[in-house]
C-alpha cells in the first residue's frame, strides 16, 4: 500500500518543514521528487538527506511567485503525476495594522503561487493522463485566528482553488485536496515567533503548544503521513475535501 514507485511528484517549498518532510517520504515510497525552492541552497540539506536514504531527488530555484520561472521550471521538469503545492510565507497582524506591501506578498507568495504551480503542471498532468494534488491551506482557513488577518485571507482562497480545481479537472483524471494543519513545528514557527516575540520565545512555544487541545504542535512527519495517503493510489475516490490535522484546533478548543 501506498507506494509512490513511477510517480514523478513536485514538491514546493521543499527545502524545510512539511514540504522537506513530504519530499523525504515521497521518495522513501518511490517517487522520483523534483524539489521547488527559493534557492538551491534552500534545498540542499533536503536533497543531501534523501539522496543518503537512495532517493531520486532534483532541486530547482523557483520563486512560486513569479510565473515564468514556475512555467520554464515545470516544462523543464515535464510529465508530472503529484504536485504538493506547499510554499508559503506567515505574516502578524490585524486588518488595520496589516500594511498594503504586507498584504501584497502574502498573496503573491501564498495565492499567485498556487495558482502559478496549478497552471504550469496541468499541460504536464495532461502528458500523465492525470495526476493528483495536494494544497497546503491551514486551519486558519477554517476559524478566526487572532491577529493573522493577510494569512488567513489567503488560506482561505487556497481552499476555494481546491474546490474550483477539483471540479474543472475531475473529468482529466485529476484529483485536487488541501490540508489544514494546525500549529506545526517547523522552521516557519521558530522564525515567526523569533521575529515577533523576541524575548518571550519559550513563553510563547509553550502557548502556541498549548493552543492545541491535545497539547503540543504536529510533527511535519505527520502532515507527510496524511500527504502520502492522499496522493496514493489507496485514496482514488477522494477529491475536492479539505483534510484537517489539528490536535482537535477546529472542534475541541472551547
Ligand atoms: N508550520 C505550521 O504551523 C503551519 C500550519 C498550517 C499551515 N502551514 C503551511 O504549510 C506550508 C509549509 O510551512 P512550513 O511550516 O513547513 O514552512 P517553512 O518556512 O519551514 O518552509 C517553507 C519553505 O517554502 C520556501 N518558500 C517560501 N517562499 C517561497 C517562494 N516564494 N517560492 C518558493 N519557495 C518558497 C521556503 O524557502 C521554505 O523552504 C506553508 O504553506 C504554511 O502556510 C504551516
Amino acid at each position: 500500500m501506498f507506494s509512490l514507485q513511477n510517480k514523478k511528484a513536485v514538491v514546493t517549498g521543499g527545502g524545510s518543514g512539511i514540504g522537506r518532510a513530504i519530499a523525504t517520504l515521497f521518495a522513501k515510497q518511490g517517487a522520483e521528487v523534483h524539489i521547488l525552492d527559493l534557492t538551491l541552497e534552500s534545498a540542499k540539506e533536503a536533497v543531501e538527506d534523501i539522496k543518503k536514504l537512495g532517493g531520486t531527488v532534483f532541486s530547482y530555484a523557483c520563486n512560486v511567485a513569479s510565473q515564468k520561472e514556475v512555467v520554464a521550471t515545470f516544462e523543464s521538469i515535464g510529465n508530472i503525476d503529484i504536485l504538493i503545492n506547499n510554499a508559503g510565507i506567515a505574516n502578524v497582524g490585524k486588518v488595520d495594522t496589516t500594511s498594503e506591501s504586507d498584504f501584497d506578498r502574502v498573496m503573491e507568495v501564498n495565492v499567485k503561487g498556487v495558482y502559478n504551480c496549478l497552471y504550469a503542471a496541468i499541460p504536464q498532468f495532461r502528458i500523465s493522463s492525470g495526476g493528483v494534488i495536494i494544497n497546503m491551506a491551514s486551519i486558519a482557513a477554517w476559524v478566526g485566528i487572532p491577529d493573522r488577518f493577510a494569512y488567513s485571507t489567503a488560506k482561505g482562497a487556497v481552499m476555494a482553488m481546491t474546490l474550483s480545481v477539483a471540479k474543472d479537472y475531475m473529468n482529466e483524471n485529476i484529483r485536487c485536496n488541501s490540508i489544514s494543519p494546525a500549529r506545526v513545528h517547523t522552521p516557519f514557527v521558530d522564525g515567526f515567533i523569533s521575529k515577533n516575540y523576541a524575548g518571550k520565545e519559550a513563553e510563547m512555544f509553550e502557548k502556541l503548544s498549548k493552543s492545541q487541545p491535545i497539547g503540543r504542535m504536529g510533527k511535519p512527519e505527520e502532515i507527510a503521513a496524511l500527504a502520502l495517503y492522499l496522493c496514493s493510489d489507496e485514496a482514488g475516490f477522494i477529491t475536492g475535501c479539505d483534510y484537517p490535522i489539528d490536535g482537535g484546533f477546529i472542534k475541541l478548543n472551547n
